[in-house]
């Protein structure tokens, strides 16, 4: 291609993009925002658009953003391992760094299930080291066919999570009741392929390792957030709708269309596990 004015803008554009936002928007090239954590061969960036990991009997696999954020809205094309996926767990998630023994952490993992079982998404919220948050749903389309796009938004107020846009959980900042929020560690961005023998019908079903390897694709991430830097958001005075996301009244409804219909476990209503009353933040109905 020519070094005509048409590139010449378009690489202008780029560069103030980038140059303007002392956060960060990045999208689109696994190859120079993320790294491998494991697996060797097992990931694979197919021309830095596409990733795939892949799962077998010896080993999973991973990568990770290189950047750290505080606060932001980070959105994840998956298409998950099809067929029978037993005991398969994919993820995808933020955290801060887990050798402190007080990390923060938001995650999306997917647990794998028999051919035509549904797979199961499993939710949680960690801040300074504690989770026990968990909410699992099933999801009102195959996740296995095409690719679906999971995103996070996590600002000072709320974390969302977010299946296609449809709001699928919402956790508030409830420090005023002495409830820790996720607000001074830096997150990197993970996603892994891995398998848990606990995952699939509580652990009746095995995986099949002759159906060996499991694939599952990542593409078109895009986030937009905040680096972190030791306690301190890079970007105060950058823009980004999901500095103030919401529910509005639309989402509220599809929340609600998510939960009555598609919520299959919430630690908020586990009154074998919270037998004296569930934790203090499940005061707080959405
Ligand atoms: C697997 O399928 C069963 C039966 O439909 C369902 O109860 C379960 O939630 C599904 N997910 C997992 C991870 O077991």
């Amino acid at each position: 291609m020519g070094d005509g004015p048409v590139m010449k803008m378009v690489i202008a554009v780029a560069i103030m993009m980038t140059a303007t936002v002392n956060g960060a928007i990045l999208s689109g090239n696994f190859l120079g925002d993320f790294e491998p954590t494991f697996g060797d061969h097992r990931v694979k960036a197919m021309g830095g658009q596409l990733l795939a990991l892949s799962l077998d009997q010896y080993s999973g696999a991973g990568f990770r953003s290189k950047k750290d954020f505080l606060f932001g809205r980070v959105d994840m094309q998956l298409k998950l391992v099809p067929g029978d996926s037993a005991g398969t767990v994919t993820t995808f998630y933020l955290t801060s760094d887990q050798s402190t023994g007080r990390h923060d952490e938001i995650d999306f993992e997917f647990l794998g299930n028999q051919s035509g079982q549904p797979y199961t998404l499993h939710t949680n919220v960690f801040s300074q080291g504690k989770g026990d948050r968990e909410q699992q749903f099933h999801l009102w389309f195959d996740p296995t066919i095409n690719f679906h796009t999971y995103s996070i938004v996590w600002n000072t107020r709320l974390i969302m999570f977010l299946v296609d846009n449809t709001p699928i959980r919402v956790f508030r900042s409830n420090e005023d009741m002495g409830v820790p929020f996720p607000k001074n560690q830096p997150m990197k961005i993970q996603c892994s392929l891995w398998s848990a023998d606990w995952a699939t019908q509580g652990g009746l079903i095995k995986t099949d390792w002759s159906k060996a390897p499991f694939v599952a694709y990542y593409k078109s991430y895009n986030i937009d957030g905040c680096e972190g830097m030791s306690g301190k958001s890079a970007c105060a005075n950058t823009p980004g709708s999901w500095r103030t996301h919401d529910l509005d009244a639309y989402g509220r409804r599809r929340l609600r269309w998510v939960q009555t219909n598609y919520m299959i476990y919430n630690y908020c209503k586990d009154t074998k596990r919270y037998p004296q009353g569930p934790p203090k933040e499940c005061q707080r109905v959405e």
